[in-house]
């Protein structure tokens, strides 16, 4: 794909792959089913977004910018969404939430993947 693109622009590959891995918003592997980006601007992280992160990672096993093996979700983080007053606030495949705690955020997740799902009934479980 980037020596297509790199012919198409009439630019060297290695330019365009300069492109594609600085930007947040490209990446160089498939996505998941499901995004769920977490704002780590200021205003977030003040509010509790570093733990909402870190729940997610752990239940996931995964880390930001990864995907779940299933390729159920994948798990973004940005810098501001220019949503402040909501701090802290993550995107749901495109839909903002705001003042979001850590519980409602991995409820929302939990279905996307099979494997956080999994995690659940084994911690109810003798
Ligand atoms: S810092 Fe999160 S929306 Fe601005």
């Amino acid at each position: 794909m980037l020596i297509y693109v790199g012919r198409s622009l009439r630019v060297p590959a290695s330019r365009v792959y300069g492109v594609a891995t600085f930007y947040n918003f490209f990446s160089m592997k498939p996505p998941g089913k499901h995004t769920c980006v977490v704002c780590m601007g200021t205003a977030c992280y003040v509010k509790g977004a570093g733990q909402i992160l870190d729940a997610l990672e752990t239940k996931h096993g995964i880390k930001a910018g990864e995907t779940t093996p299933d390729g159920g979700v994948s798990l973004v983080t940005a810098r501001c969404l220019g949503a402040c007053g909501l701090a802290p606030a993550v995107v749901f495949d495109g839909e903002v939430a705001g003042k979001i705690g850590t519980e409602a955020t991995l409820a929302r997740v939990a279905p996307w993947s099979a494997q956080a799902q999994d995690s659940v009934e084994t911690v109810g479980q003798p």
